[in-house]
């Protein structure tokens, strides 16, 4: 079964089309990411997923609930954390935290705040939970703002641009925390982001978004593979001289090979690195070149993002 499934999934603002027919399928414990340029669509899509607008066309499910049929049940397995978090700013973070655990149904006082101290502890917050939220800085706002997203242990959770005002190691707790609630509890993330680095390192798919429409859906080295035909081996050595070129232009798998002075370092473009690597480095140490390193290199998420919007647009 889909987390989440959508078809033909539409919103129009008057004649203005933000999301227009998108079909997509997550699967639970995935985590998602929606990638695209500003006013692709993305806070859109979240927003109607979330039941908090609702499509003008299509249909969707979340958690196996009909966004249209059953929005209660949606926003019950649903956390979501918005792009401007709303938080209530003249009570203090504990209270806030107190006011959704009750809302989404925590009824008992002293599970709610085991609940509510467990998360203040992990976004290191808890000693600061009887200040008001007017005092906190930007990314203490997000933090909580991601705890309360999570009080109720939702079986899903959509996520618009988590890492937005926090420093490097907030960030990475962040990251850290999707990780561990995507693997060891099976929880589905959808997340929107412009953080290509973070879209490589935590989804297992992304679809990149346009107009409303999506461009492309894949793993991030399937979006890759769509901009390099070939991957380039990257033997990083002590000297490089004409022989070590010569032995590696003799080999059957080089297509090309260029010189990085600078390194220095070949790059040694091939079919498939994986049959060509062992051949390439035996040939470079038979003539007498000492190795430092050996890399496939991999163009960037960021790469391939910006190719594959470019040819959408042409
Ligand atoms: N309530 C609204 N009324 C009118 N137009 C809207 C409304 N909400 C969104 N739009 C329009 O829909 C388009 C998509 O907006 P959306 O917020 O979904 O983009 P996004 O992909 O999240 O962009 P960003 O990366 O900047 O957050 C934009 O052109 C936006 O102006
Ligand atoms: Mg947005």
């Amino acid at each position: 079964m889909f987390s989440v499934a959508t078809e033909g999934l539409t919103r129009k603002f008057n004649s203005f089309t933000a999301v227009d027919h998108l079909n997509l399928q997550i699967g639970e414990g995935e985590v998602f990411g929606l990638l695209g340029p500003n006013g692709a669509g993305k806070t859109t899509t979240l927003r109607m997923l979330a039941c908090l607008i609702s499509p003008t066309e299509g249909s969707a499910t979340v958690a196996g609930y009909n966004i249209q049929q059953e929005p209660l049940k949606v926003r019950q397995s649903v956390g979501i954390l918005t792009e401007n978090p709303s938080l209530y700013e003249r009570l203090t973070a504990f209270e806030n935290m107190n006011f959704f655990a009750e809302a989404y149904g925590i009824t008992d006082k002293a599970q709610r705040h085991a609940r509510i101290k467990e998360l203040l502890d992990f976004f290191l917050l808890w000693d600061r939970r009887n200040s008001k939220v007017a005092t906190f800085s930007k990314g203490m706002k997000q933090k909580l703002a991601i705890a309360r997203a999570i009080v109720h242990q939702p079986q899903l959770l959509f996520l618009d641009e988590p890492s937005s005002g926090l420093d490097p190691a907030s960030a990475k707790e962040i990251r850290d925390l999707m990780k561990m609630l995507s693997q060891h509890e099976k929880r589905t993330i959808l997340l929107c982001t412009h953080h290509l680095e973070d879209a490589d390192k935590l989804c297992n798919r992304v679809l990149i978004m346009n107009k409303g429409r999506c461009v492309v859906v894949g793993t991030p080295d399937e979006l890759r593979a769509k901009i390099t035909e070939h991957p380039t081996v990257k033997v990083d050595l002590e000297t490089v001289n004409p022989q070590i070129v010569a032995a590696a232009e003799a080999l059957s798998q080089a297509q090309e090979v260029t010189i990085d002075p600078q390194e220095p370092s070949l790059l040694v473009k091939v079919e498939n690195s994986r049959s060509a690597t062992p051949q390439l480095v035996e040939a470079i140490v038979q003539a007498k070149g000492k190795i430092l390193s050996v890399n496939t290199m991999k163009p960037s998420l960021e790469e391939a993002y910006l190719k594959l919007i470019k040819e959408e647009e042409q």
